[in-house]
């Protein structure tokens, strides 16, 4: 399930704004991959690219070619809403659908792709979603009230089980713990190691001990000074970005000169 990225020469433009410019990356399966660097460098531009969520922007576009497993995502006649299917993504801030209740928002994905399931079918995807997600022993009580009703973390686990239901093989997060208190955090990143067994992630964070904790491999983004394109500095295994990084804008950010 788990697949190669392969990003070559991509650029990304808002409208006229090259936001993004030049990046090439190999993101291997298996792994979690943490995007780092200052505010404003294109870090969420970039993401949104993996999913071809960024065109959802008026005039938002790229150029360039992200493979998964060897097909463009940006290919004649590719359906953006089956990228989205196959590569999923989960946000800064939790974001379940308030009027339903949390069955229905693990389900929520598999329904809006129109597969019909039946009830002991979607029962047992809610239960290995919410499992896979850490959140089952949770809420296996209450599935039927509002998903609303759970605390940030519990919330944000929620998404992540929305997002593995409908079996990606890639999660995209941007930021997901930024609005989380330090022991939900940790839940988070351990549910972060657990599914790095069967997803492809790649992790957006400003949180330097979490990226040296969760990843395997670190890009580090840069930005040259305002209106300029965000950059592809340096992309390594982790341990080699925050010991010893090849490029001194790398180490200055990672040891808390900038940003
Ligand atoms: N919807 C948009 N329309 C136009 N420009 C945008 C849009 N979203 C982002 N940008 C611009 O693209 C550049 C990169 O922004 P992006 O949000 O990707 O940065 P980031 O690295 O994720 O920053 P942060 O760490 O603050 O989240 C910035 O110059 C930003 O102003
Ligand atoms: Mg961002």
């Amino acid at each position: 399930m788990s697949k190669r990225i392969e990003v070559n020469n991509l650029d990304v433009f808002y409208g006229d704004f090259l936001a993004v410019e030049g990046v090439s990356i190999t993101i291997e399966p298996r792994t979690v991959t943490a995007l780092i660097g200052p505010s404003g460098c294109g870090k969420s531009t970039f993401l949104r690219t993996l999913n071809r969520m960024h065109e959802v922007i008026p005039g938002a576009h790229v150029d360039g070619e992200v493979l998964i497993d060897g097909n463009n995502l940006y290919g004649p006649g590719v359906d953006p809403v089956l990228v989205r299917r196959q590569v999923g993504m989960v946000f800064q801030r939790a974001n379940p659908f308030p009027t339903m209740s949390i069955k229905d928002n693990v389900l929520a994905g598999v329904t809006l792709n129109n597969r019909k399931l039946s009830k002991s079918d979607s029962e047992s995807l809610v239960e290995r979603s919410l499992r896979g997600a850490n959140l089952w022993n949770e809420v296996k009580d209450r599935l039927d009230k509002p998903g609303m009703g759970l605390s940030g973390g519990q919330q944000q686990r929620l998404c992540i089980a929305r997002a593995i239901a409908v079996s990606p093989d890639v999660v995209l997060m941007d930021e997901p713990c930024s609005a989380l208190d330090p022991i939900s955090t940790l839940a988070i990143e351990d549910l972060i190691e657990e599914l790095k067994q069967e997803y492809t992630i790649v992790i957006v964070t400003h949180n330097m001990q979490q990226a040296s904790r969760v990843s395997d491999k670190t890009a580090f983004f840069n930005i040259a000074g305002t209106g300029k394109p965000g950059k592809l500095i340096e992309y390594n295994d982790t341990t080699t970005i925050f010991s010893k990084p090849s490029v001194q804008a790398t180490e200055d950010y990672v040891s808390g000169k900038f940003g």
